[in-house]
Order: C-alpha cells, then structure tokens, then sequence
C-alpha cells in the first residue's frame, strides 16, 4: 500500500499594507483580518518567509523598558533575513522628532517605537517615507492586540460572537483590544474603577465598527455585570510606566478589581485569562489564575513574534523603496 505525504501548509502571500502601523486604525478590517490569517501562516512555516526582509534593518527605539516587545522585534527582523538596531532613550530630546525622522529614513527600512506620547509616534509616522510601528503608546499598543487576537483564534476557532472582558485601566492596551474585537466582531466589555474609563472617542469609534460586525462594545465598573457571559478575561497592570509615582493611590482605588478566582468565577465556565505582561502578582492578578490551566499568557507572548513578522511584511510590501 502506497502512503503519501501529509498536504502542505498553506503559505499565506503577503497582503500590502501602506503607510504605517501608528495604531489600530491604520488596519482596516479586511487588512486586519489579512494580518491575522498572516501570521498564523508565519508561525505554521516561518522558513517560508526567511528571505522576506533580505537585507533590510529596523529601527528600534524605546522610551521606556520592555521585554517581549524587543526581543520579539529583533528575532522577528533576523529570522525574515533583516536585522534591527536599538536605541533606548528619549525620542525628540537632542534634536526635533522631525529630524530623528529624516535621518532614520535614509538608513533603515522601518522604524518601530515605544513611546510616552501617541503624538510621537504619529510625528515620527508624518515625517518618515518608511514605514512605522507603534510598539506602545501612552494611547495604543495595536501589537499587542494583534497578538492577542492570533491567540484567541487559536483558541476559540471563530472568533465572532464571543466575548472579551478587560478588567483593569481603560488605557493603551484596552483601547488597542476594543478596536480589534469591534472589527472582528467579538464582544468587548471594560471593565474600571470610576475615573479610569477607556477614552470616550476611542469608545465610540469602536462602537461605529461594531455597527458593522454586530459586536457589543460597552464600558462599565461592575464587575459583576461586566464579567457575566466572558469567554476570556484579561488583565494588566494598574500603574503603567511612567505611571509609578501613582501606583499607591491606584492600589487602593483598583482593589476590588484584582483578577482572582472569584472573579474568574464570574465569567463563563471556562473562560481563559489573559495578561499582555509584565505582571505583578498579587496586584492586579494573582500567581494562582496566572499558573492555573486557563491562563494563555505565554501563548500570547509567544505569539508577538508572530504577528509582529506578518505586520512588517506587510507594511514592506507597501512601502517597498529598496
Ligand atoms: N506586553 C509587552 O509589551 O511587554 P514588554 O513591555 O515587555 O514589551
Ligand atoms: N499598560 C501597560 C502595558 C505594558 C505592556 C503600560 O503601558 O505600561
């Protein structure tokens, strides 16, 4: 009896994406849903797409710490067959952002920043003629969403019609979580003390995406009403940085938010928990929920790497000068 191979992995062709990555708004939909289906192929057959950024270096530069989003960049450069150079410190304090700009464009392909200000990354994004990635903002951190989206299909299978709860602060990275689940339909509830609700612009504006897709995006701080019917609970720090000075304060007003068994309890049997890291156990979560079966924490640090490579190929393709 004969036996043959098992079919190929489907390698996914490089969408185009033009322009930058200044937030979750510059991905539309359809580009959204590209990148995801992107990366999945990335992670399935990475030695696909070895050579895809032959030759080309990127930009790094960080305002403040960070762990996954780093080392993910700088594998993700070199495994495409690019490189990365790294810069920590202030962006704009020897010389404009405007000229940071002028000068990276002539010797890198790509610029990806972490950033105090979304306005940064947005003046960096008006003056640079290649592409650049937000990897957090005071406003936005679409990387990490895109990751997480990659993780909840992986997950759930279809994403559509279930529902994501975010407890904690209504900043950067819920904002980038509720624009990505409005567009690929997924219910979206944050959930923070009063004062630390997400922006209301950024609200409405995925609210107008849901009217497309049918997904509930809403704001409350109930727990108990947020939590109710939750497929996934998700969770992040209390203080983010450059937010330290704040975290006693916050400590004491975030308390009853804490992600512990008893909330996991709220959600629906068998909810994940979900947590961008850095963590602080015992704070916002505990070391319990984050070690416990449900928890896919490291599946979405994982995948970074992942959707991080889709979203550069895809902008390289866009903005292809070299
Ligand atoms: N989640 C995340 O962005 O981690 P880092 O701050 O370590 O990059
Ligand atoms: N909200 C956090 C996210 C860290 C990945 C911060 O901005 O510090």
């Amino acid at each position: 009896m004969s036996t043959h191979p098992p079919p190929p992995v489907p390698v996914a062709p490089i969408p185009v994406l033009s322009g930058h990555a200044r937030s979750d708004f510059d991905l539309s939909e359809s580009e959204l849903r590209a990148c995801l289906d992107l990366a999945a192929s990335v992670k399935a057959t990475p030695g696909a797409y070895n050579r895809a950024l032959d030759g080309r270096i990127v930009s790094l530069l960080f305002e403040k710490p960070s762990l996954r989003t780093r080392i993910t960049f700088e594998v993700a450069a070199k495994q495409l067959g690019g490189d990365s150079i790294l810069y920590i410190g202030p962006i704009g304090g020897r010389e404009p952002v405007k000229d940071v700009a002028r000068n990276l464009e002539r010797w890198t392909s790509m610029i990806v920043a972490r950033t105090f200000s979304q306005t940064t990354v947005d003046e960096l994004a008006a003056w640079s003629s290649t592409p650049v990635i937000n990897a957090l903002s005071d406003l936005y951190h679409p990387c990490q969403a895109l990751a997480d989206m990659v993780t909840l299909r992986e997950h759930w299978g279809a994403l559509e019609g279930r529902t994501l709860a975010f407890v904690g602060d209504g900043n950067n990275v819920a904002h980038s979580l509720m624009l990505d689940c409005a567009r690929l339909g997924v219910n979206f509830t944050c959930i923070t003390p009063p004062g630390y609700e997400p922006s209301p612009g950024i609200l409405a504006a995925a609210q107008r995406f849901a009217s497309a897709t049918g997904a509930v995006i809403g704001s409350t701080s109930s727990v108990e009403d947020g939590l109710a019917g939750a497929n996934a609970v998700y969770t992040d720090v209390w203080a983010s940085m450059g937010q330290e000075h704040e975290a006693a304060e916050r400590a004491r007003l975030f308390a009853s938010y804490q992600v512990n068994a008893e909330l996991m309890s709220m959600a629906a049997p068998g909810a994940l928990f979900m947590h961008c890291l850095p963590a602080h156990r015992e704070e916002e979560t505990t070391d319990e929920v984050m070690e416990s079966p449900v928890s896919v924490i490291f599946d979405q640090a994982e995948n970074r790497l992942h959707a991080q490579k889709a979203l550069m190929l895809m902008l390289a393709r866009g903005n292809n000068k070299d």
